[in-house]
């Protein structure tokens, strides 16, 4: 038998350790995992020359936008960007324009995405206005629904417990996750609006308007809604202590709930802004100093399940409106996101097993991937392939993704995605993107 690929001289992290093996790669799947001697012939062969080869890695927070808002990011961009930043698949949120809410919606999207993606791409849905449409977009493939609670995105009304409980419900017959953006959105208009009416424009306000309060009261109604309806809340970009601590309370009660953390809730805090401005503005906001404490060590201890980007591009333009309240809030992370993991493992703060279970590993099992997040023979043959030793700056005028600024720009990192394969097809090489547009996969909810 003659197989695809054969990739040699690998490092290889296998069932929690890195081993010294050769992978044969046919058909889209890992076909062998083993010495040299036992590689099947293969069409291509490939020296990894001792480089570290991870499984895909899974980001499940993206906004890869395009369609009406393609002009912030397309799915061209959007999934250059996830390959070079080492990420094989990512779940695609759907604040989109059109937003994703129905079966037609998703359907269109996915069409619309097909031609252009690079790697896997998976497909969140907001909620539909008809509580009937749920089990058609799940039909659809929609990999879970997404909930936002600081406005009115989906036709859920927010506002409506008894509309949430229903429609939780019916979600969770189906076996799906619902993942939230926990702020609350009355609480949150209320301040801003006292904000805009005192003509109070700055970050200040805004991080006032955002507070810590506003995000444990959303998570707190969430726990509830969830207890009466079991289904799987899954809880994205987490940023306070606060309201970490109701999620470990909630978990210590043995809810089936989740929890996400972002590189900027990790890395930056309030006096970041004073440097990078309105750039690095995001909802949530970064928050003092003790709060990124927190989130460590709930990274560390487990608490928190994952790690995603919440890569959310925007113009500079946008970046930069004069006025806070006009200024469209979001970092683009999808290239940022492994090097400043990597550079935590070179510091000791973090191991690579840390990183493979945050961001592959654990996104797979949550989001139900069958078949990625770990390197096995069987699974799809998804690879992140980084050199642990390349000592290099973040440079955010050359990333992929149309939004070319980052509050991480310049910032010294070590550890760099080299190689990422995805089902088996190398898309980039030292940076480089080296497959055709389309050569990525859209994952649908089996
Ligand atoms: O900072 C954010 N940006 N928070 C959100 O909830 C939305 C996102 C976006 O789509 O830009
Ligand atoms: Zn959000
Ligand atoms: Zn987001």
């Amino acid at each position: 038998m003659i197989v695809d690929l054969v990739l040699s001289n690998a490092k290889a992290y296998l069932k929690k350790e890195i081993v010294n093996c050769n992978l044969a790669i046919d058909n889209g799947k890992i076909f062998k995992i083993s010495n040299e001697a036992k590689m099947p012939k293969a069409q291509t062969k490939i020296d990894l020359k001792n480089l570290l080869v991870l499984p895909g890695l899974i980001d499940a927070h993206v906004h890869l936008r395009g369609q009406e808002k393609a002009y912030k990011e397309d799915f061209y961009s959007g999934t250059a960007a996830a390959v070079a930043g080492g990420i094989t698949t990512v779940l695609d949120m759907p604040n989109n324009d059109p937003v994703t809410m129905s079966a037609e919606t998703l359907r269109n999207r996915m069409e619309n995405a097909e031609k252009k993606i690079l790697v896997n791409v998976g497909f969140y849905s907001e909620f539909p206005r008809n509580v009937e449409e749920i089990a058609k977009i799940v039909e659809e493939g929609a990999v879970a629904f997404k909930l936002f609670m600081t406005e009115q995105v989906g036709g859920l009304n927010i506002d409506d417990d008894h509309a949430l409980v229903e429609a939780f419900k019916t979600v969770n017959q189906l076996k799906v996750s619902v993942a939230v953006h926990a702020e609350d959105k009355t609480m949150l208009k209320k301040a801003e609006d006292e904000f805009k009416r005192a003509n109070r424009n700055g970050i200040e306000a805004f991080l006032k308007a955002h507070s810590e309060n506003v995000e444990v009261k959303a998570i707190k109604r969430l726990l509830n809604i969830a207890e009466q309806t079991d289904v799987h809340i899954h809880f994205c970009h987490v940023s306070t202590e606060n309201g970490l601590k109701a999620i470990i309370g909630g978990k210590k009660s043995e809810m089936p709930i989740t929890c996400e953390a972002t590189p900027h809730h990790l890395f930056l805090s309030v006096d970041d802004l004073e440097k990078t401005g309105t750039l690095a503005l995001t909802m949530p906001p970064v928050r003092e100093k003790h709060h990124t404490e927190t989130l460590w060590n709930g990274v560390k201890n487990g608490w928190i399940d994952i790690l995603a980007s919440d890569h959310a591009p925007h113009t500079l333009q946008e970046k930069k409106a004069k006025v806070v309240w006009d200024v469209k809030v979001g970092i683009p992370n999808l290239e940022t996101t492994l090097p400043l993991m990597l550079t935590e493992v070179k510091r000791g703060r973090l191991s690579i097993a840390d990183v493979v279970r945050l961001m592959a590993e654990k996104p797979a099992e949550i989001f139900k991937l069958k078949g990625r997040g770990c390197l096995k023979e069987g699974n799809n043959a998804d690879l992140t392939v980084v050199d642990l030793n390349r000592k290099y700056k973040i440079e955010a005028s050359k990333f992929h993704s149309k939004a070319k600024y980052s509050p991480f720009d310049r910032w010294k990192v070590e550890g760099k995605p080299v190689k990422t394969f995805v089902n088996g097809q190398l898309i980039m090489d030292n940076g480089e993107i080296v497959a055709k547009a389309g050569s990525g996969k859209i994952i649908r909810r089996e």
